[in-house]
């Protein structure tokens, strides 16, 4: 499935234009628009927030399924809200579409499940149309999710074909971490260095932390080892005091506007003793291991997405867990 994401992405680049379009209006005629999930979907939410905010200079508001009941007050019948569901059947999810319909907002679900309770229930339904996902965790209907916002962004910034262009770069991009459709074994070698790990901290800024927030549950759900995301910018308000002598860190820096400050946080922690692992375009002190990341862009999510996630399959692989079941979690979860 991991595999798959060059072809998902292509596959939605050419046959998502009316849809995007016609969500883009939506979002255009609406009073405030929020995006909802649950997992891995709110962590496409949350990035979404960045690709609207700079690309369509238009603010979107991501707010987890569970804790949908804190902007109740803001939804009303010119709200659009935009469910994120693989399954379509997360109850959470279709929780806070009950109360967002409440109040009378347009509902959109992005699923991909044709048919689903989400499916069927919105206003207006855009399929991911990956094929099935049967790995619990979620990776090609992740990057799929995050295509379709992206092109929504780029549609309602008035230039659809640039969002289409961003996504076919994406796909480019994947394929440079896997040649011929099969992945290169980098990340293997990064995941060999942290099998003996019982903590590491994933550190990103702006658009670069909700993939740190991803690649850190990618981790603990099939590793078990404990991970965890920063905004780096917040470092220094808490997170810096677990900092100990080896702990690895990973440092998205793939943002040019933001580098001298992520490079800002990447020395603090390298002070202190972390061992960082950075993914940039370009090697720099701060970093003990370098990941390359060729992007520029909006595109480059699509390449840190599918670098964490063969890390995190490496990681469970050589630690002997299962990467398609981890314990203790479902696929869907219908109950509350
Ligand atoms: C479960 C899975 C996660 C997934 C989440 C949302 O918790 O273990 O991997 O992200 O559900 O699933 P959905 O089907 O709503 O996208």
């Amino acid at each position: 499935e991991i595999n798959e994401q060059p072809q998902v992405l292509r596959h939605l680049a050419a046959t998502t234009h009316e849809q995007v379009e016609q969500l883009a209006a939506l979002i255009s005629a609406a009073d405030n628009v929020f995006v909802t999930g649950c997992g891995t979907a709110n962590n496409a939410g949350l990035e979404a927030q960045y690709f609207f905010s700079r690309i369509a200079k238009r603010q979107i508001t991501a707010v987890m399924a569970s804790e949908m009941a804190v902007v109740e007050p803001a939804l009303g019948p010119k709200s659009v809200v935009i469910a994120l569901s693989q399954s379509g059947e997360t109850i959470d999810v279709l929780d806070a579409v009950r109360l967002s319909r409440g109040r009378g907002a347009r509902i959109v679900a992005l699923t991909n499940s044709e048919g689903s309770s989400l499916y069927r229930t919105a206003d207006m339904s855009i399929l991911l149309d990956c094929g099935p996902e049967r790995c619990v965790l979620a990776t090609k209907t992740y990057t799929a999710k995050l295509a379709l916002l992206l092109m929504t962004a780029h549609a309602l910034a008035g230039d659809p074909d640039a969002g289409r262009r961003a996504v076919a770069e994406g796909a480019l991009l994947m394929e440079s971490k896997l040649v011929d459709g099969e992945d290169t074994g980098d990340m293997d070698r990064v995941a060999a260095g942290l099998t003996d790990a019982s903590s590491m901290f994933i550190l990103g800024r702006q658009a670069a932390y909700p993939l740190a927030l991803e690649a850190a549950l990618k981790v603990k759900e099939v590793s078990y080892i404990h991970a965890e995301g920063f905004a780096s910018g917040e470092l220094k308000h808490g997170p810096i005091a677990l900092i100990e002598d080896g702990t690895p860190c990973l440092i998205f820096a793939t943002d040019p506007s933001v580098l001298r400050e992520t490079l800002a946080g990447a020395a603090e922690v390298k002070a202190r003793g972390a061992r960082t692992i950075g993914f940039s375009q370009e090697d720099h002190s701060e970093f003990d291991v370098r990941v390359p990341i060729h992007g520029a862009g909006s595109a480059t999510c699509f390449e840190l997405a599918v670098s964490f996630q063969l890390l995190a399959y490496h990681l469970a692989v050589r630690l002997g867990r299962d990467p398609d079941k981890p314990r203790n979690l479902a696929k869907s979860v219908t109950v509350r």
